[in-house]
């Protein structure tokens, strides 16, 4: 498996970092795309990645970030640094400086154009707005975790863009993350597990590590219908598609 999207360049997983590695290793966890969301964590994230081979990074100012500028060019020259991310526009936390948002967002499409990586897009309350602004690029990427209109589905997947699916698939109350993962072909599935947050069931409430994205897995096997050994080949063959650059090593 390949747990496309996890904080492991932040506390408490930073902490203890080597054992939560080897933890998700035994769980059969191949590769960790590991996600900055601010100056500080995509160069933590780029450290880890040129320390630990399993190790990926994605560089980007979230869009609870965004009083930072997306100056990060350079970082994308790197072998290991596989996608910008996580990047995006979350109208959950605040409303207020969605211009400052819708700008610095923006800013990091163009980046990620004219680099040809692939984004990781956070979206909350956001994904109309999103749509519309992503759609003026030429870019390919994920909806990470993506749990809103589903309706909204089709036209990312005509974008190109994979849909990212999290502990929240394995929620009791998951009903708008089950029609998502219905609408989505098996082919632009990604697994992922945003930890150290969303800790699928039977951990929820605690802190979640990349070792978890297996339970995705098994879940999204029962809700496709198809083994978890063909969904597992499947979705990191996506993984692959749409970050390349995970065939780099150091
Ligand atoms: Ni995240």
């Amino acid at each position: 498996m390949i747990d496309t999207h996890a904080h492991i360049n932040i506390s408490p997983l930073l902490d203890n970092v080597e054992k939560i590695i080897n933890n998700a290793k035994k769980n059969g966890v191949k590769k960790i795309i590991c996600v900055g969301i601010n100056h500080e964590t995509n160069l933590k994230a780029i450290k880890l990645s040129e320390k630990y081979k399993e190790v990926y990074a994605s560089v980007g100012i979230h869009p609870s970030e965004v009083k930072e500028e997306p100056n990060y060019l350079s970082l994308l020259l790197h072998p290991k640094v596989v996608a910008v991310g996580e990047i995006g526009i979350d109208l959950y936390w605040r409303k207020d400086n969605l211009d400052r948002q819708i700008d610095v967002f923006r800013k990091q499409l163009k980046i990620a154009e004219e680099s040809g990586l692939p984004v990781i897009i956070h979206s909350r309350n956001s994904s109309n707005v999103i749509y519309e602004i992503v759609k003026d690029y030429n870019v390919k990427g994920v909806m990470h975790c993506y749990s809103e209109h589903s309706d909204l589905v089709d036209k990312y997947l005509d974008l190109g863009f994979y849909i990212g699916v999290g502990g929240i698939v394995t929620f009791k109350n998951a009903n708008l993350v089950l029609e998502i993962v219905k609408k989505t072909p098996l082919e632009r599935l990604l697994i992922e597990t945003d930890s150290p947050y969303l800790s699928p069931v039977p951990f929820r409430g605690k802190t979640n590590e990349p070792k978890n994205v297996l339970y995705v897995l098994e879940k999204l096997s029962e809700l496709k219908n198809v083994s978890s050994v063909v969904l597992n080949k499947i979705t990191t063959e996506n993984a692959y598609n749409l970050f390349p650059k995970l065939n780099n090593t150091i």
